[in-house]
């Protein structure tokens, strides 16, 4: 199912080209995806059932959960689909949107109900189906996530085409930022572990000690049995504002990158210095919204002046030093570097 070279470590190499940072989730959710589909095999081979290891993804909005699941599924060569609790929440239809997720998921195989069944579903806002009190039975975050539940377990599910999927060996990647979470963790960690001899490493104490527990998902409104099927969880940290900055410049499609190959097709050379992209980050930083406004900020800067550069041809270099001076350009002197007009 998954090609030979991938193995947790080439997963992570891979993942790393795009998403900057979250070493710990990336390495969680690669070793996630490898054992699952250790087992499928060896489950076949033995023919024994197998326990399967959904995934929660949990960390503040804007620091790459989303980035993270995208850039796997184009990594690994199994059926990948990507869905959104939160229209399934607003939805009447459950299981029609449910069915509907299985069956793009058959549509990625190219057709083949035996490859989706060993295929990824990715549920994105999954903290938005929390119980909310008040609310009709019918339409609750809880009534979705009873409907979810019973994919995630497995089972057969009938598609519109009249053909059954079986979920039983699919795996299931919730994400959501949970946002609240960290004050009922708080609460409910006061009593963790502690060191009781010299001998105890304090990192792994401290790492034991900022588990999320499934107590603490279920006082944020999960119900206890949907909580029960994701008992892998990857933290997402916040982004520092150095990570901010590598954000901007070192992944293969970074926006910097975007931008200079704009430029370059007018036949400019686009150069950015250091100190603006850590304006920009320090700007981001404080509108708490992790990479997210970055693209805002840097498309503010960049549109006047790519408004102007198509309508001068005899730029040649654009400079930015700082948010806050003007660019500077270089242009060509008039016969050198520029086509003769025919
Ligand atoms: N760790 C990261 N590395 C690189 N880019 C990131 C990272 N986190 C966020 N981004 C950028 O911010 C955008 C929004 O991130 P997203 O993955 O949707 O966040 P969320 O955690 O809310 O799902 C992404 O499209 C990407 O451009
Ligand atoms: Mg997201």
């Amino acid at each position: 199912m998954l090609d030979k070279r991938v193995k947790p470590s080439f997963i992570v190499k891979y993942l790393d080209q795009y998403v900057i940072g979250q070493d710990e989730a990336k390495k969680i959710l690669a070793v996630a995806v490898y054992s699952h589909y250790k087992k499928i095999a060896k489950s076949q081979k033995d023919a024994i059932e197998i326990a399967k290891s959904n995934v929660l993804l949990i960390g503040p909005s804007g620091t790459g959960k989303t980035l993270l699941c995208e850039t796997l599924s184009r990594v690994i060569s199994v059926p990948f689909v990507t869905a959104d609790a939160t229209s399934l929440a607003q939805t009447r239809y459950v299981n029609e949107e449910i069915e509907a997720i299985l069956r793009r998921l058959v549509d990625k195989a190219d057709g083949s109900v035996t490859r989706a069944q060993h295929g990824i579903v990715f549920i994105d806002e999954i903290d938005k189906l929390k119980s909310a009190d008040g609310q009709s039975r019918s339409t609750s975050g809880e009534s979705v996530q009873h409907a979810l539940l019973k994919i995630m377990e497995g089972s057969p599910v009938k598609l519109a085409t009249d053909q059954y999927i079986d979920t039983t060996n699919i795996l299931f990647i919730c994400g959501g930022a949970f946002v609240g979470l960290d004050s009922i963790m708080a609460k409910s960690h006061g009593y963790g572990f502690i060191s009781t001899s010299g001998g105890d490493d304090q990192s792994i104490l401290d790492r034991l000690n900022t588990r999320v527990k499934p107590t603490d998902l279920f006082t944020f409104g999960l119900i206890p049995e949907f909580t029960g099927r994701l008992p892998i969880i990857a933290k997402f940290q916040d982004l520092t504002r150095q990570m901010l900055v590598r954000i901007m410049v070192e992944p293969r499609n970074c926006i910097y990158n975007q931008f200079r190959e704009i430029f370059r097709t007018e036949g400019v050379e686009l150069s950015i210095g250091q100190k603006v992209f850590e304006q920009i980050a320090e700007l981001a930083f404080e509108y708490k919204t992790g990479a997210r406004s970055l693209r805002g900020i840097f498309e503010e800067m960049i549109t006047p002046i790519l408004y102007t550069v198509p309508d001068s041809a005899d730029v040649r270099t654009v400079e930015i030093n700082s948010l806050f001076t003007d660019p500077v350009f270089t242009r060509a002197q008039p016969g050198i570097g520029i086509d003769e007009p025919k």
